[in-house]
């Protein structure tokens, strides 16, 4: 009995007035301003009457996975209901045929990274490239055109969906199917949860298999006068992290091994910390809110931890001491959480971040622009330009991939040429918890978002931009795709009740 009325409750549990919904990084970090209700249904049927019943009271409606977002752009600023759609998780139809390179698998909107990785493991599966990272939802990832870095291979996370299941603005269930000669498909290829919610997704997978990760430290000058697309291309999946006050890059890249070739198991951890290293890294970092020599310093350490390589054994979990790294494709690309460790969220430190897509022909360019931006910022406000996230500037790649709002589309009217790929900056900078809680040199960040918008031809990562960012950069899109895209959005979502910052920025609406 007690158990049936905590089920019951669940299912409907609803906050009594207005507050934020807030993104993983918690109070104070809202993803929607004003949610009037949180449910967390357990099958698509109960997400389906959740969406009708929104319909019928025109009330704003939007999914939710794990917040793992950075801004308050997830819902319009009007009274939203959220769905989360974390216990409708499901996953059946697995098709793999003995010697086959490829077959799919059916999953729910609730589906993370890592448990998707371990269903295909034991069955001797994968889904390759198409990852962004453990405690993400691969329908929240869909929705929001996430990507892993890679020139060579598909890394959208779209390009593995086969069909996608949405409940559209009336509470119908529509089975939209890959194809790029209809906009329905270009449109839900990368919706922004416009189109409705992503209830179910067939979805592309691979036998599994094993890869290798290699790092390399390179100078400055290296990559900012070298041929950027030469250090990225020829791997299955790499991405560059920039030590600006060092002076220096680390190049990543992977690619796949016969299984045979190591035993190793490596299991990677970018995230893993424990609560005194957490505690001695934010006390430093608080601390370079005032003293540019503490983030110097931050970053002197940093950059030799991350020199090293972040995996362990999985059978020992023992660390891993040196390159190369070998083990399964989802452990070694991806990993999770060592056994006993924490987030760096989980112990409050707190991130901001700015990513944005440029076509990758336009690489040393870009980066030339922002080493210029950081050193006027020194000789004009004298403030030194570090890195202070633990894993340095991010600098990713993308291979072309079509449709309507993809940050790694291409054809468009911009005339810049993507078709050899795009290269992302991802800026993530460590969020003071002291004082006004801004940044060392706050100013700077937007000042060279726009900056690089004004100067080149690029694309905002979908959820990890302010609304300003959005703004700014609204104005690079293809006129003709957001057209396109709205005419779908109207037909799926009449009344509008998806509607997201997003959305309304775009004008969509
Ligand atoms: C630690 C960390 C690492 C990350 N790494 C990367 C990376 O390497 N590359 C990258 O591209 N991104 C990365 N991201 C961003 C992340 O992939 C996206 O923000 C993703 O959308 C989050 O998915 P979620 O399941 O947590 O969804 P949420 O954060 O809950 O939602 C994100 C958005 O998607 C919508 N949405 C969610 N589920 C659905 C659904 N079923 N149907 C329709 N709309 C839906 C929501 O309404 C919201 O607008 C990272 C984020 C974090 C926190
Ligand atoms: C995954 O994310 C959710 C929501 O942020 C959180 O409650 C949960 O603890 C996370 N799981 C892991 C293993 O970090
Ligand atoms: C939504 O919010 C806008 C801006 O705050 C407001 O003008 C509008 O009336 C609201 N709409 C509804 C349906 O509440
Ligand atoms: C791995 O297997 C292949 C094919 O069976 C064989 O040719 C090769 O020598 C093996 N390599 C190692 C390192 O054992």
């Amino acid at each position: 009995m007690a158990f049936r009325i905590l089920a019951l409750s669940a299912l409907v549990a609803k906050l009594s007035y207005a507050e934020p919904y807030n993104t993983f990084d918690g109070p104070g970090f809202p993803a929607c301003n004003d949610a009037i209700a949180v449910h967390n249904p357990s099958t698509v049927d109960e997400m389906i009457n959740l969406v009708r019943n929104a319909a019928a009271n025109g009330t704003p409606v939007r999914a939710s996975g794990k917040g793992h977002m950075w801004y308050d752009t997830m819902c319009s600023d009007n009274a939203t209901v959220i769905i989360r759609t974390e216990n409708v998780n499901k996953i059946s139809d697995f098709s793999l045929e003995e010697g086959a390179t490829d077959g799919s698998v059916m999953i729910e909107a609730g589906v993370t990274f890592f448990q998707i990785a371990e269903y295909l493991h034991e069955r001797g599966a994968s889904v390759g490239y198409t990852l962004v990272n453990w405690n993400i939802t691969l329908a929240g990832s869909v929705a929001m055109g996430a990507h892993r870095s890679s020139l060579r291979e598909d890394s959208m996370v779209a390009a593995g969906a086969l069909e996608l299941h949405v409940i559209d603005g009336n509470g119908d269930l529509k089975v939209i199917k890959r194809d790029n000669g209809d906009d329905e498909w270009l449109a839900a290829s990368t919706s922004l949860g416009l189109l409705g919610v992503i209830a179910r997704m067939k979805f592309k997978i691979y036998p599994d298999f094993k890869v290798y990760a290699e790092q390399k430290t390179l100078s400055e000058k290296e990559v900012l006068e070298g041929d950027i697309y030469g250090l990225i291309a020829p791997y299955a999946t790499a991405n560059l992290w920039w030590w600006p006050h060092m002076h220096k890059f680390h190049q990543r890249y992977y690619d796949r091994v016969p299984t045979n070739t190591s035993d190793q198991e490596g299991f990677q951890s970018t995230f893993s910390v424990t609560e005194v290293e957490a505690g001695a890294a934010s006390a430093l970092l608080n601390a370079g809110k005032y003293l540019a020599t503490s983030n110097m310093l931050s970053e002197n350490i940093f950059f030799d931890l991350w020199s090293k390589p972040n995996f362990r054994e999985k059978t020992t979990n023992e660390e891993i001491t040196e390159w190369p790294v070998y083990g399964w494709n989802y452990d070694v690309l991806i990993g999770g959480l060592y056994p006993g460790y924490g987030t760096e969220w989980d112990y409050g430190l707190r991130g901001l971040t700015l990513e944005l897509a440029f076509p990758v022909t336009q690489a040393n360019a870009v980066l030339n622009r922002v080493r210029k931006a950081f050193d006027d910022e020194f000789w004009q406000n004298g403030k030194y330009m570090t890195s202070t996230y633990r894993s340095g500037i991010n600098i990713k790649f993308g291979k072309p991939y079509f449709d309507l709002l993809g940050q790694v589309t291409y054809d468009t009217a911009d005339g810049a040429d993507w078709n050899k790929g795009a290269m992302m900056f991802d800026f993530p900078t460590f969020k003071p918890s002291v004082g006004d809680g801004l940044r060392y040199n706050e100013p700077f960040y937007p000042k060279l978002a726009k900056t690089l918008i004004e100067e080149f031809p690029c694309r905002p990562h979908w959820t990890k931009n302010t609304r300003e960012v959005f703004q700014w950069s609204k104005g690079n899109l293809d006129a003709d795709h957001l057209a396109r895209f709205k005419a779908v959005r109207q037909k799926f979502d009449p009344k509008g009740i998806f509607k997201s910052v997003v959305g309304e920025i775009l004008e969509l609406y």
